[in-house]
């Protein structure tokens, strides 16, 4: 099977038509059951699952089971990441997971998984597969790109908001029956006049300082190996500067650029040893960009003077993590990109993707992160320096 729908890609993409073989592969998916095995790996939801509108839970399926049965294909859908899935991996042909719920797709897993052709990231941000592996193994890896861009940049907002503010012990004090406005407005500020920079300028980045740009702030600086045009620039009053730059320098850090080789533990305690002191940091890209226990000492200290975000390593985030426990933060579960209204866009984009691999159509180009055994996203590709 697996030849079958290697030959089919290639026809199409030689074509760029529907062929003879295709009508024909088209006619084997309606009259044979099973064309393929699709597995998805999926948050349980439980009882919230009653929401339709929550696509992307292990109960709703991304709405998928009956596009893909109605084709011939087989779809299973889990939660477990480890056992059921290395049980279901070696004739697995598609594999859909997300971000929010990340089942790891180890090299280890791409080795014992040789029908695997194709992952697709239900939402935006591949690092949870091996991306190296994915390319010797010249399997695909897809994601929705910018399905939940806007989701997420607002939620940085949000977090921005909630330290520099200090929201969160403000309104414990109110759940708790206290009245101390001294102890609250003593750590609060305003955002007027700071200095805010972005790790990372790209769908997520640029929406963050298209959203701070009414805030007035002193200045709004980014870091990024890919620059921004002048005119994006200009829009949103930014500079760009380098990362050292803009760790010395700012007020608030927000992190949007995504985990890979070169920016895995890239704030670690040299790095908080260099940021201005009583810097807030909001991560929603990924934990792992962030040494776990470096922040810790670094929030203790007061040299971070608050930590917000939603992404953990490993995740979900076991009870004993100690940013659950660390003092001023504002950290949520894994959720920013995964509103009602971003998951709509997934599933929708996660439909999109698989028909176009089923019929052998061209991927649209910014969904892809590896394919044909190289890099297709520059997002990835740190150059040297
Ligand atoms: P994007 O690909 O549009 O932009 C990423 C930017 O980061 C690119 O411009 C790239 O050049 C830059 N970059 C890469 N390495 C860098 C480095 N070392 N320093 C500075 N910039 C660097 O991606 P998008 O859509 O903005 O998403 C960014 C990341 O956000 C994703 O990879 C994912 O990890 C995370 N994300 C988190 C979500 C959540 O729910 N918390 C949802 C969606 C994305």
């Amino acid at each position: 099977f697996q030849s079958v729908s290697l030959a089919r890609e290639s026809l199409f993409s030689k074509t760029g038509k529907r062929s003879l073989f295709e009508k024909t592969y088209q006619y084997l998916h309606t009259s044979t059951p099973s064309l393929a095995k699709v597995v998805a790996v999926l948050y349980e939801a439980g009882a919230a699952a009653k929401e339709p509108r929550l696509l992307g839970c292990k109960e709703n399926e991304l709405g998928l089971r009956k596009f893909l049965e109605d084709r011939g294909h087989k779809y299973i859908v889990m939660s477990d990441k480890e056992k059921l899935l290395d049980q279901e991996l070696p004739d697995t042909e598609v594999l859909i997971t997300t971000p929010f719920h990340p089942a790891y797709v180890t090299a280890e897993r791409i080795a014992k998984s040789p029908k695997l052709r194709l992952c697709v990231t239900a939402g935006v941000g591949s690092d949870h597969v091996d991306l190296h592996a994915a390319n010797k193994a010249k399997i695909t890896v897809a994601e929705v790109t910018g399905s939940n861009v806007v989701s997420v940049a607002e939620h940085v907002v949000m977090q921005i908001l909630a330290l520099v503010r200090n929201f969160v012990p403000a309104y414990t004090q109110v759940i708790k029956g206290e009245w101390n406005v001294g102890d609250i407005a003593k750590d609060s500020f305003d955002l007027e006049n700071k200095v805010v920079g972005t790790v990372g300028a790209g769908r997520i980045g640029y929406r963050v300082l298209q959203r701070l740009k009414p805030f007035n702030c002193k200045e709004l600086l980014y870091s990024d190996y890919q620059a921004l045009s002048p005119e994006m620039e200009s829009a949103v009053g930014a500079k760009r500067v380098t990362f050292e730059e803009l760790i010395e320098r700012c007020d608030v850090i927000t992190i949007n650029c995504p985990l890979h080789d070169k920016t895995r533990n890239l704030f670690n305690k040299q790095v908080f040893d260099k940021v201005k002191p009583g810097v807030y940091i909001v991560n929603t890209a990924r934990g792992a960009i962030v040494d776990r226990d470096a922040l810790v000492e670094a929030v203790k200290s007061g040299k971070v003077r608050g930590y917000a975000g939603d992404v953990w390593y490993p995740q979900p985030a076991p009870k004993d993590h100690p940013w659950r426990y660390m003092p001023r933060h504002a950290m949520t579960p894994h959720y920013s990109g995964t509103t009602l209204d971003a998951q709509k866009r997934y599933a929708d984009g996660t439909k999109d993707i698989l028909e176009r691999y089923f019929d052998g159509r061209p991927f649209k180009p910014e969904d892809l992160i590896v394919h044909n055994g190289e890099f297709a996203s520059k997002a990835y590709v740190q150059p040297e320096k």
